[in-house]
């Protein structure tokens, strides 16, 4: 199994989202662990509970600090647990552009309603207000707007006759513990989902002139436009199990020397010839500068003179 993603979370008060978090990770098969519990109140219900589950907590009011100023004390404290990731739950502070650039892409939040609708505050009874037959809860990821940001995941809860914003809300805040740690788990795992490879394989390989994308015997194939291929995604092809990039090799010896120097990685793809190499992306730890070189040089292997004149020019501005 991989080493487990080291995960902290950020929390005002109560910190039921925060308990949920760490049950789930009690689980020997979760992918993430709690490494740090930190509030930005000291009398935080949240850390006494975290505290006796051993985990590492720390509580500091906010009061009379600059909001940057107080966001670099957490950071701080962050990177001393050796967080990878920040789950915020139920934290109250607006975050400070420099805190939210820092994490970016590495913060989630969950809020209690269906976004895009009902950011910020009241949510629940905002919704039975405009009489939805639907509340709920959302995880997203954290961008300098408050509660935007791409969303990860939601859970939709019927909103009942009579429900009241107390009531709904304990609802929804079923829904949000299991949705949380779920989403969690899928998001530190996401680098290793074959369909997030492909993403992104595309990202690089479409952006290669004249290169466009379709179906070769049965798998997503990068190539020129009316031309020759350079780089096949392959994904349990034929039963295989394997998730791997094809792409062509710059030298005639060197499938053999990659494959020596890391069999692990390299092979020989079957049918292909010894003019390409398989790079396997399932083994972690994928190296997606040297991927990115590799579909580079694979299309300088297969584009026409004229278009790879053309690139040398651009390369030298
Ligand atoms: C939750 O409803 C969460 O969605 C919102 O604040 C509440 C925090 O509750 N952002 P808890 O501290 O996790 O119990």
């Amino acid at each position: 199994m991989m080493a487990k993603a080291r995960v902290a979370v950020l929390i005002s008060g109560r910190g039921s989202n925060m308990a949920a978090l760490l049950y789930a990770a009690k689980a020997h098969s979760c992918p993430y662990e709690i490494v740090l519990v930190a509030a930005n109140d000291p009398a935080a219900p949240g850390l006494v509970l975290a505290a006796a589950e051993g985990i590492a907590t720390f509580g500091q009011s906010h009061k009379g600090l600059k909001r940057a100023e107080f966001d670099s004390i957490i950071d701080a404290q962050l990177r001393a647990a050796g967080a990878d990731y920040v789950a915020l739950a139920g934290y109250m502070r607006l975050l400070s552009p420099e805190f939210v650039r820092a994490w970016e892409g590495r913060m989630l939040n969950i809020h209690p309603s269906l976004l895009p609708k009902y950011k910020g505050l009241d949510t629940h009874q905002r919704a039975i207000d405009a009489g939805d037959s639907h509340a709920g809860c959302s995880v997203h990821i954290v961008t300098a707007e408050l509660d935007d940001g791409p969303v990860l995941a939601q859970t939709p809860v019927a909103i009942l006759p009579g429900d009241s914003a107390d009531s709904l809300a304990a609802r929804i805040l079923i829904a949000e513990h299991q949705l949380y740690s779920r989403t969690l788990a899928a998001f530190v795992t996401r680098e290793q989902q074959p369909e997030w490879m492909l993403n992104r394989v595309r990202e690089i390989a479409l952006a290669l002139p004249q290169a466009d994308e379709v179906i070769s015997h049965g798998m997503p194939c990068f190539g020129i436009e009316k031309g020759k291929k350079f780089a096949w995604f392959t994904r349990d092809h034929h039963g295989d199990g394997v998730v791997a990039l094809l792409v062509k090799t710059t030298a005639p010896d060197e499938q053999a020397t990659l494959i020596e120097a890391d069999p692990d990685r390299y092979y020989r793809p079957a049918y292909f010839g010894d003019d390409w190499v398989g790079i396997r992306l399932d083994r972690g730890a994928n190296d997606w500068d040297h991927i990115g070189d590799r579909l580079r040089a694979s299309w300088r292997q297969v584009a026409p003179k004229k278009l790879l004149g053309l690139m040398d020019i651009a390369d030298q501005f």
